[in-house]
């Protein structure tokens, strides 16, 4: 069977800290959407680090890495990435195995990214420009590069053609994009011929056989389900399906396969990027929120909006997923607020509502909250359930009861020991 852990809201959940916690119970950890518009922060040791595209098991002594079909990577990122873990010995070649049905992620679908944002202007999405969408839609179209091409010998022919395309296309967006091609160009075939050292495997059945032998098998998503393309809040979505069922599309797993399904949420709600988002909070709330719990992206440094937990959103999710456990991060930011809020239902055209309705902009939906008394202690240095504080119990109990689906770790910090298990 493979286990599921997906972000519930707009990403940056914690979904790294959480794997990294769980990794020791696992065999294989796998991704299977995104790219490196991710970045999975773990806390260990001391020591911080930011993973984008390899799996968050990679620091556990015997997990083997998989990045799958579903996953766009960018060559130049992914070698960045190994260099920042050189100090740690990691042999890749037996750790970390690449798909060689993922995408690639090429200079060009940078530009394209940040051209088509630019042309956007006001409407932008807010892109990490790590060249996600446009690589996303190289694949769909059929005219994408993947991983295996890097075997054949003329993939440089494949290559040029498709900058070639692209640099015309750069032209339709008559917008301003400076770059130099053939500098991109020398770093881009400088890490491709980095990555050619790594394992190239057919994930879907490598991943077959490690079931067929018993191996636990851990995927990890990326960004939120409220990112996803088909149920997120499109358009400002990332382009991969971040919910459940891209786990089953992104490594070649059959859906009669999947077994536990942990959801992962924040006690609060944060969203970078444009885009709708009900509980925002443009007061000293949300500033709170956004210092103490140190709200920026890990990928891009931008600030991230900060708001109050929105159960109608997180019900959602949950369904759509399937969530069977539910593990809720950063309860320790919100120590020291005197009344904590989530948000039950929406004003939607005059009627109260408790599902997530087409449209969740402003001028749609506005929100109902029930209050509840907060606490003061710092959960930091707590860990066991029983230390935590009695509102804070309140707060958890309710949350479960409304979704119906049990919280089984409540995360009290960033690091691996800050994790207190119900
Ligand atoms: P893209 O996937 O880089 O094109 O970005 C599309 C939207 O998803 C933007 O609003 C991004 O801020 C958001 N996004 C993408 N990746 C992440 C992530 O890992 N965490 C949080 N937001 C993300």
């Amino acid at each position: 069977m493979v286990d599921l852990l997906l972000g519930l809201q707009w990403g940056d959940e914690g979904k790294g800290k959480i794997v990294d916690v769980l990794t020791k119970n696992y065999d294989i950890i796998a991704r299977f959407q995104g790219g490196p518009n991710a970045g999975h922060t773990l806390i260990f040791d001391g020591n911080k680090h930011v993973l984008h595209t390899i799996p968050s098991g990679i620091f556990h002594d015997k997990a083997l890495n998989i990045v799958g079909n579903g996953v766009v990577i960018d060559p130049v990122i992914f070698q960045k990435e190994l260099e920042d873990l050189e100090k740690y010995n990691i042999d890749f070649k037996s750790k970390l195995f690449i798909s060689r049905k993922a995408h690639i992620i090429l200079p060009t679908h940078r530009l394209l990214d940040a051209a088509s944002e630019t042309a956007k202007g006001k409407a932008k999405i807010g892109s990490t420009l790590k060249g996600i969408g446009p690589t996303y839609m190289d694949k769909t179209g059929r005219n994408g590069i993947r991983i295996g091409d890097l075997e054949l010998e003329n993939w440089k022919d494949k290559y040029d053609a498709l900058t070639k395309k692209h640099l015309k296309m750069l032209d339709f967006f008559e917008v301003d994009i400076q770059f130099d091609l053939k500098e991109l160009e020398n770093q881009f075939c400088k890490a491709v011929d980095i990555l050619k050292q790594l394992t190239f495997i057919d994930s879907e059945a490598y991943l077959f056989n490690a079931m067929q032998a018993d191996k636990t098998i851990l995927a990890e998503g990326a960004q939120g389900s409220l990112l996803d393309i088909d149920f997120g809040t499109y358009p400002y979505v990332t382009s991969s399906n971040t919910t459940a069922a891209g786990a089953c599309t992104g490594l070649g797993v059959a859906p009669s396969k999947i077994g536990k399904v942990f959801g992962i949420f924040k006690a609060y709600t944060t969203r970078v990027g444009s885009g709708p988002f009900p509980t925002e909070l443009f007061d000293e709330d949300g500033k709170t929120m956004a210092k103490v719990g140190q709200e920026f992206g890990a990928t891009t440094g931008r600030p991230r909006r900060c708001g109050w937990l929105d159960l109608v959103a997180l019900k959602y999710t949950v369904q759509v997923n399937g969530v069977t456990q539910l593990n809720m991060m950063k309860g320790d930011v919100l120590s020291g607020f005197d009344t904590i809020k989530i948000c039950t239902s929406y004003q939607y055209k005059g009627k109260e509502i408790t599902h997530l309705p087409y449209n969740i902009e402003p001028e749609n939906v506005s929100v109902n909250y029930t209050e509840f008394k907060g606490w003061q202690a710092d959960l930091t240095k707590m860990d066991s359930a029983d230390q935590l504080p009695k509102n804070l119990i309140t707060y958890i109990d309710f949350i479960e009861k409304e979704l119906q689906v049990p919280i089984k770790i409540v995360s009290v910090g960033p690091d691996r020991k800050q994790t207190i298990f119900r």
